[in-house]
């Protein structure tokens, strides 16, 4: 099987609906510190690029959970491999992620992040695929929605590999 990467979404709109993104955070946390939490690895270029457009402080976190296998399919299972660094009560915690698919993995921190008393717990993704949802879950902000396609790039992987890529792609394989 031969693998190639159709894009999808390209370098300019990715950044343009970025800054917009960005400008919106701004004004709804005015006079407050958004405390980015990112979903690792996927969500690492796209927290960065949303950070530098943001104009209120802001302050970062890391977290790493697993809900995939090495490749396309969810395994339905959340689980936290690596917890955030710094406790989060009393913050205002905007929780980043790649992509929603299912919605299991946002639909479980949610409930996890509440739990840790912070002041505010909302959502974003870059990317959203309505159709694959099996939990009713409300994103705050979301950047794009895809049809039903596995993407990469711009952080997303498929077995580790295009995070790289500066753009969103499809993956396609084809006979050789
Ligand atoms: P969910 O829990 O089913 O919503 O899955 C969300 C996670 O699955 C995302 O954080 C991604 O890491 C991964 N994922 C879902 N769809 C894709 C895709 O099309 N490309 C790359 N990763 C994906
Ligand atoms: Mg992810």
């Amino acid at each position: 099987m031969r693998e190639t990467i159709r894009e999808l979404i390209s370098e300019e709109e990715v950044n343009a609906r970025i800054r917009e993104l960005g400008a919106q955070i701004s004004k709804d946390y005015e006079g407050k510190t958004v405390h980015l939490v990112c979903i690792l690895k996927g969500a690492c270029i796209f927290m960065c690029e949303l950070a530098k457009r943001i104009t209120v402080p802001v302050s970062m976190d890391f977290m790493t959970v697993s809900s995939y296998g090495s490749g396309t399919k969810s395994s339905g299972i959340v689980r936290i491999r690596k917890d955030l660094d710094d406790p989060i009560d009393g913050l205002d915690v905007l929780i980043v992620e790649d992509i929603v698919d299912s919605g299991r993995t946002l639909f479980y921190l949610e409930e996890v992040f509440r739990q840790r008393g912070c002041a505010s717990v909302r959502t974003i993704t870059l990317l959203d695929k309505p159709e694959r949802r099996v939990v009713d879950l409300d994103v705050d902000y979301t950047g794009f929605v895809i049809p039903d396609q596995f993407v990469v790039g711009y952080g997303m992987d498929y077995d580790q590999r295009y995070r790289d890529l500066p753009f969103i792609g499809v993956v396609e394989f084809s006979e050789e």
